[in-house]
C-alpha cells in the first residue's frame, strides 16, 4: 500500500513509500481509507518534530472495515467508520489503517466519505471546548474565533444548537456564509477590533490566540477557552485582573462524543464543509494550503 511519510523535518520532505498493509492486533480493524482530513497539526507536526523524524503523518479518517480482531464488539466487516486515530502514533495518510476501534465511530449515512473525514478531530475539538470546558447554555453571549475555520464551523453549530447567542468572528470574504449557520452577530477581524466593540461576554472560543483581548470582553467570571499555541501558559496574572476562568487543552479522541456528533450531523442539526479535496500525489500542496490558515472548512486527501 501507499503511505505518506514525514522523512526529516519540513513539508517538503515528505514522500510517499510502498509498504506492506498492517497487521492488526486482536484489539484493532483494518480500515480500507476512502478519505483523509487534514489537520493544522500534521504541518505543525512535521516542523515541529513532535512526532519523530520518521513516521506516517495523520490522524483523521473515513472509511470501510476490511478485517476485525477477534476482540472487536462493535464493528464488523463492511462497517462504514471515520475516526482520529491514535494522535501519538499519528499513521491515517495511508491507503490502510489498524486501529483500536476505541479511536472509531460509525461514518454519518447522510453525508460522503470526503465529507466525513472532515469530522472528527475538528468536531471533536469543539465539542470539548463548548461543552467540557466553556459549559455553553441557552441565551449565554459567546464568541468563536475563526469561525469559518474547520474547528470554529463546528463551534458556531454547537453553540447555536444549545440556543446560545453567537458572535463570530471571520473575514469579509466569509461573513454570508457564517451568517447562513446562524450566527447572530458577525465581527470582521480584518476591519473591527472586537475587544473595542463587545462587553459582557459570558464566553470565548478562541482558536487563534488573542486572550488579552478576551479577557477584556468577558464579565466577570466569565470563561475563556483557547485551542492554539499550547506551550504558551496563559498569564496568570491577567487571568487574576480581569477575574475570569481559562484554560487552553489538546484534544481527545473520544468515540462516545463522536458518536453524538454523528447523531447531530445525521438529524442535521450540524452541517459539514469541506474547502479543497486534495488528491495524494499533492499532499505538499494540501498542507501548504492548510498552513497558509484562511480555508473555509476542511481540506481533505483522496487516493486516486
Ligand atoms: N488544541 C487542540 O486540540 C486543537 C485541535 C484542532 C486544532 N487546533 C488549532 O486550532 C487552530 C485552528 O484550527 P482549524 O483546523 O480550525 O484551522 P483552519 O481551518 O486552518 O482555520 C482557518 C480559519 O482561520 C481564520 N483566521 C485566520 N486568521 C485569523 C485571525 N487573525 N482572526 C480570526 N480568524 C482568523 C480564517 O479566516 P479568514 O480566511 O477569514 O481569514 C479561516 O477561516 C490551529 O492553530 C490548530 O492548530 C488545536
Amino acid at each position: 500500500m501507499k503511505a505518506i511519510f514525514a522523512n526529516k523535518r519540513g513539508i517538503e520532505n515528505i514522500e510517499i513509500r510502498d509498504i506492506a498493509i498492517p497487521k492488526i492486533k486482536q484489539n484493532e480493524v483494518l480500515i480500507k481509507i476512502k478519505a483523509i482530513g487534514v489537520n493544522p497539526v500534521d504541518w505543525k507536526g512535521l516542523e515541529s518534530g513532535e512526532f519523530g523524524d520518521s513516521y506516517i503523518l495523520g490522524t483523521d479518517i473515513s472509511g470501510v472495515i476490511e478485517k476485525i480482531g477477534s476482540e472487536v464488539t462493535r464493528f464488523k466487516i463492511g462497517d462504514a467508520v471515520i475516526g482520529s486515530l491514535d494522535f501519538n502514533k499519528q499513521g491515517a495518510y495511508a491507503e490502510f489503517v489498524a486501529s483500536e476501534e476505541k479511536f472509531l465511530a460509525s461514518k454519518p449515512k447522510n453525508v460522503t466519505f470526503q465529507e466525513a473525514a472532515a469530522i472528527p478531530m475538528s468536531s471533536l475539538t469543539a465539542w470539548q471546548g463548548i461543552f467540557d470546558t466553556l459549559g455553553v447554555v441557552r441565551n449565554e453571549k459567546v464568541v468563536i474565533q475563526a469561525a469559518a475555520g474547520a474547528v470554529g464551523i463546528f463551534a458556531l453549530q454547537f453553540a447555536k444548537w444549545t440556543g446560545a447567542f453567537v458572535i463570530a468572528i471571520t473575514s469579509e470574504k466569509n461573513t454570508a456564509f457564517i451568517r447562513s449557520l446562524g450566527a447572530d452577530m458577525v465581527i470582521d477581524y480584518t476591519k473591527i477590533d472586537f475587544s473595542e466593540v463587545l462587553e459582557h461576554i459570558d464566553a470565548v472560543f478562541d482558536s487563534v490566540e488573542t486572550e488579552a483581548k478576551a479577557f477584556k470582553v468577558l464579565k466577570k467570571g466569565g470563561k475563556y477557552v483557547g485551542i492554539s499555541s499550547l506551550s504558551t501558559p496563559i498569564s496568570e496574572t491577567l487571568i487574576a485582573q480581569y477575574d475570569v476562568s481559562a484554560s487552553k487543552y489538546l484534544f481527545q479522541s473520544n468515540n462516545v462524543q463522536l458518536e453524538k456528533i454523528v447523531a447531530l450531523i445525521e438529524g442535521e442539526k450540524v452541517k459539514v464543509f469541506i474547502d479543497t479535496v486534495f488528491s495524494i500525489t499533492e499532499v505538499k500542496e494540501a498542507l501548504k494550503y492548510q498552513k497558509r490558515g484562511h480555508s473555509r472548512g476542511k481540506n481533505i486527501l483522496v487516493f486516486d
